[in-house]
């Protein structure tokens, strides 16, 4: 695409024309019907509602620079580009100030999430907007981001068997892994094991098989110390 369709014929000569940053066209000027259902739902978010109207689409987005998920595939590419819209901001004091209203003092991200082992790992491997946006819908991920009071928090959304992630982060994975290794959660098994998500039921049972295993372990060594004992017992009294 010319540089100009967005910024307008101004631009078309050098020297530039005086105005020509006056007419910079916005993303809904060329996505009108997804930019409304976007629209809609950014309008109900905390950044819409709380801050000021300086806030908008390309606050986040670059438009030079934006890919979409559904090409980049990749979970970890993915999560590196999302996370970095939303940690350019609130890992860095310079520019939340820049945002926050009323000198608000920014909550480090990691003491705010002390409760989640290793934020650092998590940061790589997940999206903030898979725990702070609505997870009804299952199928698209919405551009309401909510009030701290309404975060996930449950680990098992993600450490579970039918981890959310499968129709939000690795939904664009899902179908063609499944064709390759015939089951569902290879792409967490190979690319990013969730513990917990497995859905193999021969991983599961060769991981049943090692607990058991251990147990049994566990049990035979404390049997054959009380019986050592109960022997070395009834010597003594001899
Ligand atoms: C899809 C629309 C789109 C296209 C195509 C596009 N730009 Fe931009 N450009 C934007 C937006 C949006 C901004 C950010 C304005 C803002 O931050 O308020 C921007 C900002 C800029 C800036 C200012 C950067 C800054 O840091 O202030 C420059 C310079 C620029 N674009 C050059 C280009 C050039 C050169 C091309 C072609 C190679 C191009 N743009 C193509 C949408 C576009
Ligand atoms: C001047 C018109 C124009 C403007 C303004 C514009 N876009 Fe686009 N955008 C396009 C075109 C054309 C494409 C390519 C569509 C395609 O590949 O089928 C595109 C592609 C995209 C895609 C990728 C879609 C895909 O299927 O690969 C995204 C995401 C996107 N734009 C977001 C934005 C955002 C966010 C803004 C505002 C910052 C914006 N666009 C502004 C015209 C525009
Ligand atoms: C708080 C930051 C933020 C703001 C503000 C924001 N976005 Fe997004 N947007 C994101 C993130 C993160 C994603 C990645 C989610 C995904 O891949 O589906 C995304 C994804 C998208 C996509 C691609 C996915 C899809 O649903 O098609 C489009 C298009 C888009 N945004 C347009 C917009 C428009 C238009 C606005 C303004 C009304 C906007 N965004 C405001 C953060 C933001
Ligand atoms: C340019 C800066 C900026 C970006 C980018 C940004 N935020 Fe924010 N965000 C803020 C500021 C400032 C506030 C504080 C608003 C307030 O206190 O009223 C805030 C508030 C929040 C809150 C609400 C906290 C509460 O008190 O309930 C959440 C959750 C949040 N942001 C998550 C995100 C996520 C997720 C992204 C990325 C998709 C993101 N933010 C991108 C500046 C930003
Ligand atoms: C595993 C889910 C999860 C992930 C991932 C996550 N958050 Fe949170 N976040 C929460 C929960 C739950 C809270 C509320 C914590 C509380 O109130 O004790 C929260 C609180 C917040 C707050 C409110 C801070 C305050 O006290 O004002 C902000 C801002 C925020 N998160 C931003 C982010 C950003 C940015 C990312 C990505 C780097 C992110 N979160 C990733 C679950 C998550
Ligand atoms: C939004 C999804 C999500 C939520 C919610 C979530 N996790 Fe995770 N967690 C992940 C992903 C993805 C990984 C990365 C797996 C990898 O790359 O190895 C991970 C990794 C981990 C790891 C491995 C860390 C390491 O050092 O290897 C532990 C432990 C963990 N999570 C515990 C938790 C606990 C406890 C909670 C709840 C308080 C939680 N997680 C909530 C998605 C999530």
């Amino acid at each position: 695409m010319a540089c100009t369709k967005c910024h307008g014929d101004g631009y078309d000569e050098h020297p530039h024309e005086a105005d020509a940053k006056d007419s910079l066209s916005e993303c809904q000027d060329c996505h009108a019907r997804k930019a409304m259902r976007i629209e809609r739902q950014f309008d109900k978010s905390v950044h819409a509602e709380n801050l000021s109207e300086t806030f908008t689409c390309v606050t986040c987005h670059d438009a030079h620079s934006m890919t979409l998920a559904a090409k980049l595939r990749d979970p970890h590419k993915i999560v590196a580009q999302d996370n970095k819209i939303c940690l350019d901001c609130h890992d860095s004091d310079l520019a939340f100030a820049k945002m926050a209203p009323d000198k608000k003092k920014r909550p480090p991200i990691d003491d705010i999430h002390d409760w989640l082992p290793n934020t650092r790992l998590h940061w790589k491997a997940v999206r903030c907007i898979e725990c702070h946006t609505p997870t009804e819908d299952k199928l698209s991920l919405s551009h309401e981001i909510q009030n701290k009071d309404k975060a996930e928090k449950k680990c098992a959304t993600c450490h579970s068997a039918n981890s959310s992630l499968n129709a939000r982060l690795y939904r664009h994975l899902a179908t063609e892994e499944q064709n390759k290794y015939g089951f569902l959660n290879s792409v967490i098994l190979s690319n990013s094991y969730v513990v917990g998500a497995t859905r193999s039921p021969t991983l599961d049972m060769i991981l049943i098989g090692l607990f058991v295993a251990t147990l049994a372990g566990v049990i035979g060594h404390g049997l054959v110390r009380v019986i050592m004992t109960r022997l070395r017992r009834s010597k003594n009294h001899d």
